[in-house]
């Protein structure tokens, strides 16, 4: 028996949606290690970080969990005061988003029609492109140069059906930055009709008196800017997806028109509001991925890899052939990296920082598998 859906052919479907491509989510840990019949699994794939919430999140967590017969507040009241008080913004320049990915989406269903286009570094974080796309808009892709965002080329890529251009900063996946004076430049000549939207999903993990806060830096001086961040990283929330953008009240109340009403879940909401203003673990994370950073770039040096230095938690490291080989060796040793052909890039992978014993585990696997190739 068939439901009767198999007869209808693509017309059934916007046009614009027949054109993407799913994502390839990976496989669960386990079922990968089950199937290897391997010991330990170790994901160094996403870039989470490898530390779990902090521990007054999961405390949060603890208590909130007896009120889930409930609705999430949908309108996120109390996390948007905290972040309007932690950023010193007005609460109607927050947005509040599932993941800062929702709120990419929330951004590209607000604002773009079919025929109106973004710009965005490539190879970069492919949400910009894949949600523009889903509302028939058009990406135009602007190559990195030496692996960064080349902000003068975007500037020049910029039409008048453009109206979102993506700085990803750092980059997804090469974990590049521009400097702030870089920055201010392109803020200089960046024409009116267009919102530029910085995502810093990576910022806590930045220590660099040349790295700019966005939202001190562009928004608080009247720049037409969104700033994305999220409780993905270095708060170790990735799995609850909650994150958000300061942004012109204008922007937000857009946003809000075509956000699902209980989309940021109360778990998210509680963990998120408990991890604001712990900046000692802030800056404990922050240093112990820098060593973790260090030393992962030694590892693949040792090996004769060559990663791009990279301010974020994680490495892009070009394999010079198609990358799902490396990638399939190093899955048969219990570690999991990421091809990047989905970001433009088919011949590199990414890691993650994982923890420092993680990374032992990884560095004795890329030697097993490089002395095999
Ligand atoms: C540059 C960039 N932006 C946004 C996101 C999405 O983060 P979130 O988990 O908050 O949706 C990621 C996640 O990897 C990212 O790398």
């Amino acid at each position: 028996m068939t439901s009767g859906f198999e007869d209808f052919g693509d017309a059934f479907f916007r046009a614009s949606v027949n054109g993407l491509t799913p994502y390839q989510p990976g496989k669960p840990v386990e079922d990968v290690q089950r199937e290897l019949g391997l010991a330990r699994v170790i994901k160094l794939a996403s870039n989470e970080g490898p530390f779990g919430p902090f521990p007054a999140a999961l405390d949060a967590l603890d208590r909130g969990a007896r009120e889930l017969n409930r609705y999430p507040d949908g309108g996120v009241y109390r996390l948007h005061e905290a972040l309007a008080a932690r950023h010193g913004v007005a609460f109607d320049e927050i947005s509040v988003g599932a993941g800062a990915d929702g709120c990419i989406d929330m951004l590209s269903q607000a604002i773009l029609d079919p025929g109106d286009r973004i710009v965005c570094g490539w190879p970069s974080f492919p949400s910009y492109v894949i949600y523009a796309r889903k509302q028939g808009a058009e990406a135009t892709l602007v190559p990195l140069a030496d692996h960064r965002y080349d902000l003068s080329a975007l500037l020049d890529a910029i039409d008048e059906r453009t109206k979102l251009v993506y700085i990803c900063h750092p980059n997804n996946p090469t974990g590049t930055m521009n400097t702030a004076d870089e920055l201010d430049a392109y803020f200089e000549h960046v024409p009116d009709h267009v919102l530029t939207v910085v995502d810093q999903a990576y910022f806590e993990y930045i220590d660099r008196p040349d790295y700019p806060d966005a939202v001190e830096r562009y928004f608080k001086t009247g720049r037409r800017v969104a700033v994305l961040r999220t409780f993905s990283k270095i708060y170790g929330l990735a799995g609850l997806r909650v994150g958000y953008a300061v942004a012109p009240r204008a922007v937000c109340a857009a946003m809000a028109k075509v956000r699902r009403p209980f989309d940021v879940t109360t778990p998210a909401q509680i963990a998120a509001i408990a991890s604001i203003g712990d900046d000692q673990e802030i800056a404990r994370r922050r240093a112990v991925n820098a060593e973790g950073l260090a030393r992962l770039e030694s590892v693949l040096a040792e090996h004769g890899l060559d990663p791009v230095p990279s301010v974020g938690n994680f490495l892009y490291v070009e394999t010079g052939a198609d990358a799902n080989d490396l990638f399939g060796r190093l899955l048969q040793e219990g570690i999991i990296v990421r091809p990047l052909a989905g970001f433009g890039s088919p011949t590199a992978i990414r890691i993650s920082v994982g923890t420092p014993e993680e990374l032992d585990v990884f560095a004795a696997a890329l030697g097993r598998v490089l002395a095999r190739a």
